[in-house]
């Protein structure tokens, strides 16, 4: 493992980005600027993101690589941005793009769908990835399988809140804690330091961060064997599932699996959906859409102090 950490001209490179990307992100300032180092020590040319939000990590994305030109294909499930914190329609998902017209000549957003739909239309070489979803189960751990065979075997594989179970109520927000320690290469950790530079929410703010006793943004640099050590990954569907998938997608990802993994691990998927289904009751069975909307609408109703992620 490896302290990475930021110099002042990371520093000064998020400070050229105005405040509207801070007011809405999914991340404290100190984990922005980690990612903004990791970028700059990496110049990745393909960066993938999935899980875009209000567009504030892809704006990150975005400044980090404008030197060099990278291009950022960014996926997001939702159509909409997943919170809403003033009761009213929610905006467009990735809608602070609009205040930085420069950086998002750069951006490519596949919004409303899983990654596994739009993979053969993005396509492989991706050097620089960023999952950062929903935090239960399967969440990121499906996410980062959907997208593993499109990553170069060095690419740098970034992931939020992998310490967010250390904050108050958030116990089983756990998928990224577990995917960091099970994806094999090196670990590259943001220094606690980058917490010193006081976060710029302002109290106007409509994101406020929960606060969690470990850093809560890591990454990993993949390796030849990375992509051998995937049943590893897929083991970690056995945890008890907090939402399901439809048929049709169960089916379709099986198939997906098959193509570029292979038949056992695809069967394996297809056995641990059997479990996971047959565990749980069919009313208590949520979809990724319910555990979204009732983020939003848990959301709603937070005051400024209430909690990211
Ligand atoms: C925490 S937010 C992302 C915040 C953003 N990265 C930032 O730092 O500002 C999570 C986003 O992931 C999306 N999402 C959740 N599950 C997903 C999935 N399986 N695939 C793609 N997007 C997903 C949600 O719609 C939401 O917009």
């Amino acid at each position: 493992m490896k302290i990475v950490e930021s110099t002042e001209n990371d520093v000064k490179l998020m400070q050229s980005l105005e405040e509207d990307y801070v007011k809405y992100s999914g991340m404290r300032y100190g984990e922005s600027l980690f990612l903004t180092s990791l970028v700059r020590l990496y110049k990745p040319q393909k960066v993938l993101e999935i899980g875009v939000g209000a567009g504030s990590s892809s704006v990150v994305l975005l400044n980090a690589t404008k030197d060099f030109g990278g291009e950022v294909f960014a996926i997001d499930f939702a159509k909409k941005w997943y919170r809403n914190p003033q009761g009213e329609e929610s905006e467009p998902t990735g809608f602070v793009l609009e205040k930085y017209p420069n950086l998002k000549r750069r951006w490519h957003p596949y919004l409303g769908h899983l990654s596994y739909e739009v993979m053969p239309q993005i396509g492989k070489e991706i050097d620089f990835c960023l999952i950062d979803t929903v935090h239960i189960m399967p969440g990121e751990i499906l996410d980062y399988l959907m997208v593993l065979p499109h990553l170069k075997d060095d690419c740098v594989v970034v992931l939020h809140d992998v310490s967010l179970p250390t904050a108050k109520s958030r116990e089983n927000n756990f998928t990224t804690t577990l995917l960091i320690s099970a994806i094999r290469g090196e670990k590259l950790l943001m220094s606690k330091k980058n917490y010193e530079i006081i976060d710029r929410l302002d109290d106007n703010a409509i994101v406020a961060h929960s606060a969690t006793c470990l850093p809560n943004i890591a990454a990993v640099v993949l390796n030849k064997e990375t992509k051998k050590r995937v049943w590893e990954i897929f083991n970690l569907l056995t945890i008890k599932w907090e939402y399901f998938l439809e048929k049709k997608v169960v089916e379709e990802l099986a198939d997906y699996f098959r193509k570029n993994y292979n038949k056992g691990l695809s069967q394996l998927f297809i056995d641990i959906v059997d479990f996971q289904v047959a565990g749980t009751e069919e009313e208590e069975r949520k979809s990724l859409e319910e555990v979204l909307e009732n983020k939003r609408i848990a959301q709603s109703k937070c005051s400024s102090t209430g909690i990211v992620a």
